[in-house]
């Protein structure tokens, strides 16, 4: 992962836990309403995917040991890793797409209610993403994926299709780049990525009018399958950040003006809200700031935070980063990762950071959009995460109004009981997340995601273990001493 110049290193902010008592009289552990549902304390455990779906998108038994163990710590909501609301195939992340999850879901649902006493509501991250192929090999591409076009012929003057990919397997790179378009070049040397302003693609071009059903028919299954309300993943690298960035320079009214680009977001959750009913929860994800050039600021977050309050969102979850278009190269036959350039260290800031720090990195923005949406006349509760891991620091976020809810995502995965170990006076037994993310790199490799605080501690007697055998998939147990 790309890491700020300065690499100066970060301590934690102090702990100081509270007792049992100062905990029941906190902001952080009182109730908080998400539109019909009620949160007990105002702790979030981010939407965060462990690579442990079956290959057909199916829940297993190690994503329902995965939900559980978070449910243990009791947090006021979880939100589900990003669920792909399309049947099509996407290797082991959990999908949505067809009635046929459904009953795996309800299980999963059933699991964290049981595991958490009740304690905890559970939302589900509903994504949709264009598709991204991995690099190819340079004569590979040239052989057999480039589409020869006049551009290439004129610049090799060879005589027949075989003939001018010869010349450019032949050309060195540097020739090779001024010959290739700039999107030939990136499907090369990246790995081809289909962006929503590819409206010659006709199901790109069609993304308005398929997508309010596909989210609206998931959002149906969620509630069918007992999850307390749906959070629309607009965020990061995915279709519908894609719409909302100021890169969206389509022409057909779902581009190009802050009003045009807003358009399909808005109009995806009004389809979603038509399924669902006003009493069913739904919020989204979105970006604060995209950290990409050209991308969008806080300005437009704000205008964004205050359409979506004013459609009648239940909740807003603030992001940041975590683009493609800053995204390192990959290695030949991998694809391309939106968490390995700045932006992606913007969405999971590490300790080796600028001046600024990782800690509450997020916070600044989530004042100004808070404050928007207040001034514009919604309450619409604002969830912020982003380095926070510490009793003092959540409180004095919801102090001073920057935010209405706490998500901790590394650190909720650290120590799943943290929370409840805060609330109950143990704060000196939390397991503190380092924030140096050995999750994020086996998140990158499409491995299941572990915490080294804890994958190596009693492997042989955890039951659930990483294919190779050698780390535990689950947070060891704890449970609270007996009074
Ligand atoms: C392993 C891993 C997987 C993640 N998956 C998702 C995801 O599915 N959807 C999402 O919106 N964010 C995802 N994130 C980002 C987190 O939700 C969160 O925004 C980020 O880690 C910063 O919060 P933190 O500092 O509390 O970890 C993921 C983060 C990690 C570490
Ligand atoms: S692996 Fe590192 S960054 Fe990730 S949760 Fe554990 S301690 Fe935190």
């Amino acid at each position: 992962m790309w890491t700020p110049p300065e690499k100066i290193r970060h301590a934690p902010p102090p702990g100081d836990w509270p007792t049992a008592e100062e905990a029941a009289r906190s902001r952080l552990f009182s109730p908080i309403d998400v539109g019909p549902v009620r949160l007990r304390e105002r702790t979030w455990v981010p939407a965060m995917v462990p690579w442990r779906a079956s290959e057909d998108g199916f829940v297993t038994e190690p994503v329902l040991a995965w939900y559980e163990r978070f449910a243990q710590g009791q947090p006021g909501a979880i939100v589900v890793e990003a669920t792909g609301i399309r049947d099509v195939p996407s290797g082991p992340l959990l999908r949505i797409g067809d009635d046929r999850f459904v009953a795996g879901l309800a299980t999963l649902v059933e699991r964290v209610r049981r595991a958490s006493g009740g304690r905890t509501r559970l939302f589900i991250q509903l994504i949709d993403f264009l598709r991204i192929r991995r690099r190819p090999p340079r004569e590979r591409f040239l052989r057999a994926f480039l589409r020869i076009t006049e551009g290439h012929r004129a610049a090799t003057g060879a005589a027949d299709d075989e003939a001018v990919r010869e010349a450019l397997v032949a050309m060195d790179d540097d020739r090779l780049r001024a010959v290739l378009s700039p999107r030939e070049w990136e499907a090369l040397t990246m790995g081809a990525r289909e962006r929503v302003t590819d409206t010659d693609l006709p199901h790109v071009r069609d993304l308005p009018r398929v997508l309010p059903g596909l989210f609206a028919d998931a959002a149906r299954r969620a509630k069918a399958a007992g999850f307390d309300g749906v959070e629309l993943h607009y965020a990061h690298a995915y279709t519908m950040a894609s719409f909302l960035s100021p890169t969206n320079t389509r022409t057909d009214g779902y581009g190009t003006t802050l009003e045009g680009r807003l358009r399909l977001p808005v109009e995806v959750f009004e389809a979603v809200r038509a399924e669902v009913g006003r009493d069913y929860a739904v919020g989204c994800r979105f970006l604060a700031e995209e950290c990409i050039d050209g991308g969008g600021t806080v300005e437009d977050a704000v205008a964004h935070a205050r359409a979506f309050a004013a459609a009648g969102m239940d909740f807003l979850s603030l992001s940041r980063g975590g683009k493609f278009d800053d995204a390192k190269q990959p290695k030949v036959g991998e694809a391309a990762y939106p968490y390995t350039g700045r932006s992606g260290y913007e969405c999971m800031p590490t300790v080796r950071s600028d001046a600024r720090g990782p800690f509450g990195r997020a916070v600044p923005a989530a004042r100004r959009i808070r404050a928007a949406v207040r001034a514009a006349g919604f309450d619409t509760p604002i969830v912020v995460a982003g380095g926070i891991c510490a009793f003092s620091q959540a409180e004095a976020i919801l102090a001073r109004g920057e935010a209405d809810i706490v998500g901790a995502a590394r650190q909720s995965l650290a120590d799943p009981d943290w929370f409840r170990k805060m609330r109950l006076g143990l704060g000196a037994q939390i397991r503190r997340c380092r924030y140096t993310n050995y999750c994020e790199a086996l998140d990158q490799k499409h491995k299941p995601v572990t915490c080294q605080l804890w994958d190596r501690i009693d492997v042989e007697a955890c039951a659930l273990r990483s294919p190779d055998g050698r780390r535990r998939l689950v947070a060891p147990p704890w449970s609270p001493p007996a009074p």
